[in-house]
């Protein structure tokens, strides 16, 4: 039998998934890593803790299998996007690496819009400057500590680092690479114009492939670290959105995803480069040669559930601990308790500041209408329909830019919560799917690898041979009208806030 295996470096840990050639789960397995918060709004991550995870999570994998080695075909690498990881000539890690989420760098565009010029950005890298784009942070790195950028030989998005530890290859991916902000998009290939324009010099980057090309083979060395093969072709895979869309088969007009893993993200397909003028939602390329996607992100959604579990939800976890639950499981339990609008509480999920629709840095979370009557379960079950309020932002906004919607599937592990899913269809006032793979953007790389190894023709055709839709919410109409009202509100609130937002982050800056 042949399999395929996918690794997926994400932000709370890494998972890597062997599959079948019919996208059958045959072991999995995760292994979990810290998040650095230095100051209010950064996020780093030590690129070792990547490396170490996927070690482990391979040897496991392998060990849970019992398969043969030399029977997986082909390796496609996923994970969070936009962090930069910097190498010195001995390949050596120079600093943690400043990680997607991370808000330090808005003077950094500022200096790259006035550099390249706010238009000309637009046109190359279809994105207008963000904090959570890696130029930002490069360049807040040359800013601030000179010392540890006059010492980069390499710069390389999370992902890439693992390929380079598996394969000794400097390479990313167009979907991946999008996120650099130093991209031609519409060309995809690098750009020597924003490059120059920023002073960056282009040996610093890894060459560009397509998703599902063939960018290396795993090494002796890593062979021997890992328990895997030498020689399995390592593809480019994608950034984990990108690689979640291929995974929920989201390779053509009219099928969308809204997923909730630590970020949220609705993500459309696009046949030609399309862009919000306002630059509230991205415009990447896709994973599927010669295609595009858009999509709008909002920072804190997975992660504001995350975040209420870890500070006020111990008893629930000793709970779960006892009886062998996820959970998150019983804190759905507990949301369902309250109802739709949870009992007049907005919750604002801008932990990390907010990019779709907002572009601040320095917006913050915020519970509104909070009152004595309230009990944990409306807590919980407020930040849910705070993280959907902004999904539905993201939506409404890759809407008006045209784009067809007959589908919306969910996904990532909030998407596994069927009241999260039905919190989703109400607001949304659309019917809701789910797929056959839970496995996320492991299945995706997966199946990028399926291609680049030649076990499919092509990236649609692996999706049309194993993605199918098994579950479908239909939405309730009464509490879509419940819901309109909030979000309207929803809506006002940052709005009203904006400013204070910005008092509160000088108050801390001072
Ligand atoms: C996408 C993004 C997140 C991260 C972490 O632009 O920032 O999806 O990749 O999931």
């Amino acid at each position: 039998m042949a399999y395929l295996l996918g690794i997926d470096i994400g932000t709370s840990g890494t998972k890597t998934v062997l599959f079948d050639v019919y996208g059958h789960t045959v072991a999995s397995d995760t292994q979990e890593y810290v998040l650095y918060q230095p100051n209010n709004g950064w996020a780093e991550q030590d690129p070792e803790d990547w490396w170490k995870a996927t070690v482990d999570s391979i040897q496991n994998v392998l060990k849970k299998s019992g398969i043969d080695p030399a029977e997986i075909k082909g390796i496609g690498l996923t994970g969070q996007m936009h962090g930069a990881v910097l190498l010195d000539k001995n390949n050596k890690v120079l600093r943690k690496a400043i990680i997607w989420c991370d808000q330090r760098s808005a003077k950094e565009c500022e200096e790259i819009t006035s550099l390249v010029g706010a238009k000309r950005l637009v046109e190359i890298t279809a994105n207008p400057a963000l904090t959570g784009f890696t130029a930002s942070k490069i360049l807040w790195v040359r800013n601030n500590e000179p010392d540890v950028f006059e010492k980069v030989y390499k710069i390389l998005l999370p992902k890439d680092y693992i390929r380079f530890r598996l394969t000794g290859e400097y390479a990313t991916e167009v979907s991946d690479a999008s996120g650099m902000q130093l991209l031609d998009v519409p060309n995809r290939c690098w750009s020597d114009e924003v490059l120059e324009k920023l002073g960056l010099d282009k040996s610093m980057l890894g060459k560009v492939y397509e998703s599902p090309e063939i960018t290396g083979v795993v090494t002796n060395t890593a062979a021997e670290i890992t328990g895997l093969k030498a020689g399995i072709p390592v593809v480019g895979g994608a950034g984990d959105q990108a690689a979640g869309a291929v995974g929920n088969g989201i390779v053509k007009k009219g099928v969308i995803s809204s997923t909730i893993g630590t970020s949220g993200v609705v993500f459309a397909y696009s046949e030609k480069v399309s862009i919000d003028p306002e630059g509230r939602v991205h415009t990447f390329c896709h994973a599927i040669p010669n295609t595009w996607h858009i999509m709008g992100v909002t920072q804190g959604a997975g992660l504001s559930l995350q975040w209420f579990r870890n500070n006020f939800c111990h008893e629930e976890m000793s709970a779960a601990r006892l009886i062998d639950k996820d959970v998150y499981v019983l804190l759905d339990d507990a949301a369902a308790l309250s109802k739709a609008g949870a009992n007049g509480l907005i919750y604002l999920p801008y932990l990390m500041g907010e990019r779709t629709p907002h572009l601040d840095p320095d917006c913050r979370g915020v519970f509104f209408g909070l009152s004595a009557k309230h009990e944990k379960r409306d807590l919980i079950r407020s930040i849910m329909e705070g993280v959907a309020y902004s999904l539905k932002n993201c939506l409404d906004i890759i809407q008006d830019m045209g784009v067809e919607i007959n589908e919306v599937r969910a996904s990532g592990g909030g998407g596994k919560s069927k009241l999260w899913r039905q919190i989703q269809a109400d607001l949304f006032g659309r019917d809701i799917s789910t797929v056959n793979s839970s496995e996320g953007p492991a299945y995706g790389a997966a199946l990028l690898a399926g291609v680049g190894s030649g076990l499919y023709s092509s990236v649609e055709e692996a999706c049309d041979a194993t993605v199918k839709v098994v579950t479908t919410q239909s939405y309730d109409k009464a509490n879509h009208q419940v819901y309109s009202k909030y979000y309207n509100l929803y809506n006002k609130l940052y709005q009203s806030l904006k400013n204070d937002f910005k008092v509160l982050a000088e108050i801390q800056r001072s």
